[in-house]
């Protein structure tokens, strides 16, 4: 793709992804478990952009959704409702009715107050509500510890003697019929251990409620996957199926995985315009106009993102960080970053950052969020306009008042 035709058609920064590579992501995913019933939901939360969802889901994709937000999305793009799981430990009654409501597959349940919380509900409306219980194994994902989920220490999910209590709740419960289990471990996983030893524990939990006539319909391994930033040595799909496979040998289950980041993280691009070098000492900065309210991964979990100049050439390069407009000195998006000497108009090129990158954007400093395009092969398409400062002042101007409170 002509990248700087299109920074200069769209602007800077901007967000592109090859909808090409989104698309052979999916594809291995579900050639690694062709041989199984299976349902792919992507996780919405990694890029929510409703062309991607609807591109996905012509593919074949559902949805896991964490919000009323990401479910609304998920359905305006297409995806069927049988095909929508609803995950978060901290749903509140409105999403919970929405959901039952909508009929989706099923509510990823995460402790034994939401539980009774769903059956008050489904109570009131008549509905019985199909859930699944997200298991806790206690299981290290040796992932950087913000998104590690699958420790006692974190939030998430229940033990198994609570998720087994659960689950013979429910089965005796007019308004909720378990049909599910579910457990996710953390994110950007690079080591297929953890996935063996918490799908063995979540398997056998599965077998000590099929002798509870307990028969659960759906298995629902999340996500987590990990993609390649720099070198890293990444899991492949294949070998991820037959690990998870493996322990589920006989069991008649349709297995349910939630990639977010395998599917779209290296599909995105990050294009941005230099706007100045400048050296306090001996430390060499490049200020690019795309800062931590368009990318927060490096400021937020160290990150790392390979940047490029656009037209890279035989140049002399030299050690630089990467830093954006913000008022902040986590505002980085790369540090000792090799570059050539630039000027006022080159273009950079942040990769890897499909996944987590405008989906984790905002407003700070009062920075309209970046327009977003798509391309396959060298077709290319606006998929979200670039915000405008009206936009963001919206919601303000009305409660706006002359004078005292
Ligand atoms: N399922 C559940 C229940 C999740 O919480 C997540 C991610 C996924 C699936 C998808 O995980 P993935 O396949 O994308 O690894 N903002 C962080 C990542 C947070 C992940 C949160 N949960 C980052 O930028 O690295």
């Amino acid at each position: 793709m002509d990248f700087k035709s299109l920074a200069l058609k769209y602007k800077t920064p901007l967000y592109v992804y090859d909808f090409g590579h989104i698309k052979e992501q999916f594809e291995s995913v579900q050639k690694a478990f062709h041989a199984r019933k299976s349902l792919i939901c992507y996780a919405v939360k990694a890029n929510s952009n409703l062309s991607i969802l609807r591109y996905l889901g012509k593919l074949g994709a559902g949805c896991d959704c964490v919000s009323i937000g990401e479910i609304k999305r998920a359905l305006i793009a297409g995806i069927s409702k049988y095909k929508i799981v609803f995950s978060g430990v901290g749903k509140d009654d409105s999403e919970i009715a929405y959901a039952l409501r909508q009929d989706i597959l099923m509510l990823n349940v995460e402790s034994e107050e939401e539980l009774k919380r769903i059956e008050d509900i489904a109570r009131y409306m008549g509905i019985k509500a199909r859930i699944s219980v997200r298991i806790n194994p206690d299981i290290d994902a040796k992932t950087h510890p913000y998104i590690s989920t699958g420790l006692k220490k974190n939030k998430f999910g229940v033990d198994i003697d609570t998720a087994k209590k659960l689950y013979i709740y429910s089965k005796k419960s007019e308004w909720l019929d378990p049909v599910g289990i579910h457990c996710h471990i953390g994110s950007q996983i690079l080591d297929l251990k953890p996935y063996d030893e918490a799908t063995k524990i979540t398997a056998e939990l599965l077998k000590s409620l099929k002798a509870l006539d307990i028969n659960i319909k759906f298995f629902d391994v999340g996500g987590g996957i990990g993609i390649r930033y720099k070198d890293e040595i990444t899991i492949k799909p294949y070998e991820f199926a037959q690990t998870v496979l493996a322990n589920l040998e006989g069991a008649d289950v349709t297995v349910i995985c939630e990639f977010g980041r395998f599917l779209v993280g290296n599909s995105g691009y990050l294009l941005t315009k230099v706007l100045y070098e400048k050296k306090n000492g001996k430390k060499r900065f490049v200020i690019v106009d795309a800062a931590m309210n368009d990318l927060i991964r490096p400021g937020f979990y160290d990150a790392y993102h390979a940047i490029e100049k656009i037209d890279k050439k035989d140049e002399k390069f030299s050690k630089a960080d990467v830093v954006g407009p913000v008022c902040e000195s986590s505002d980085f998006l790369g540090k000792d970053v090799l570059l050539p000497q630039l000027n006022y108009g080159d273009l950079l090129i942040v990769k890897s950052v499909g996944a987590y990158g405008f989906s984790m954007s905002s407003n700070y400093n009062t920075r309209p969020r970046c327009a977003e395009v798509a391309f396959t092969e060298n077709r290319y398409r606006l998929i979200r306009k670039r915000e405008t400062f009206e936009n963001l002042i919206e919601c303000e101007t009305e409660c706006l008042v002359r004078g005292n409170l």
